[in-house]
């Protein structure tokens, strides 16, 4: 039976994952932080789905979940693991609180690193390994490749993820692991709901008045955002294909929001920036 762990799987993308793929037979590993979504998700899921209770900043819990994960599989080894949980906080980062800034690293980049060291051994990082190798699969973004304002601390955690990936995935050809990039745009999850309480603290800043029709769009940008199965198709497609590529860019809009800001020269896209913020008459580069 195929085994996966999959880290964030209280709402969002991690949920639906999870729940696609117990439906498709996989045995499923969900982290979660609360008890409370644990016992919620166990009885949805069912006998498919092990809650696994941990924060990704919290050596000593996923130590803890790997030994159960390890009892579980009996000897047997794990087919991948989806490094999910994320937080994406919009702020102008003159103004972020370092240590708000500090989080979004430690989670969506040191917290990677920490669970992947975790189960690595059990998705086949040890010599004279019996089983297939697993698979890590990195949930990113198109902000791992695209650095839009006010989400600088999102963007720098994503982008260091992206490298992060690339060495690891060199690293673990030793083993036959792989590791794969999930790129996606703006995905319909609670993540996005909160942009405009988070971006509020900054009203009273020289920002307010650009951040303010921003928080303002946010209801038409979740009315356009990517359907959350979208994004579980291509984690399938990631699991599943014999030859998997090494990223999966998922952009809500190809042209406008993938292919143009990664090929017009960056002086180009600011322009572009400073016009869609109605920044222009500041903007003197
Ligand atoms: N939604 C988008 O537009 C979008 C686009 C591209 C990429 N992504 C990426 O997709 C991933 C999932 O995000 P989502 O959109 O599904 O958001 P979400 O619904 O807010 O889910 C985030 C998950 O991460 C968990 N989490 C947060 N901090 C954690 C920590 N310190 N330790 C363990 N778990 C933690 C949350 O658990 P709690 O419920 O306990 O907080 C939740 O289960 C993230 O890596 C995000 O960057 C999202």
């Amino acid at each position: 039976m195929k085994s996966i762990v999959i880290t964030g799987v209280s709402t969002g993308i991690g949920y639906d994952a999870a729940k696609v793929l117990v439906g498709r037979g996989w045995r499923v590993f969900g982290s979660v932080r609360q008890q409370a979504d644990a016992n919620r998700l166990q009885q949805e899921m069912g006998v498919g789905f092990t809650p696994l209770l941990f924060d990704v900043t919290d050596e000593m819990a996923i130590r803890t979940a790997v030994t159960h994960v390890q009892a579980a599989l009996a000897g047997a080894g794990l087919t991948a693991l989806v490094n999910n949980a994320g937080i994406a906080e919009p702020a102008p980062l003159m103004h972020m609180a370092l240590a708000d800034f500090r989080r979004h690293l430690e989670i969506n980049v040191t917290g990677v690193l920490a669970v992947s060291q975790a189960f690595l051994p059990l998705l086949g990082a040890q010599k004279d390994w019996p089983h297939v190798p697993g698979r890590i699969i990195n949930i990113s973004s198109v902000s791992g490749r695209i650095a839009y304002p006010f989400m600088g601390a999102y963007a720098a955690s994503k982008h260091a993820l992206e490298a992060l990936s690339d060495a690891l995935r060199r690293e673990l050809l030793l083993y036959g692991i792989d590791v794969i990039l999930i790129e996606p745009g703006t995905v319909k999850t609670p993540i996005i709901g909160k942009f405009a309480e988070q971006v509020g603290r900054y009203m009273q800043t020289d920002y307010g008045a650009v951040l303010e029709p921003l928080a303002a769009t946010v209801e038409k940008r979740e009315r356009s955002a990517l359907p959350v199965a979208q994004v579980t198709a291509v984690i399938l497609k990631a699991l599943e294909s014999e030859r998997p590529q090494t990223r999966y860019p998922l952009p809500r809009k190809k042209f406008t929001g993938w292919l143009l800001p990664r090929l017009l020269p960056d002086r180009w896209f600011d322009r572009l920036v400073a016009q869609q913020l109605k920044i222009g008459k500041r903007y003197k580069p």
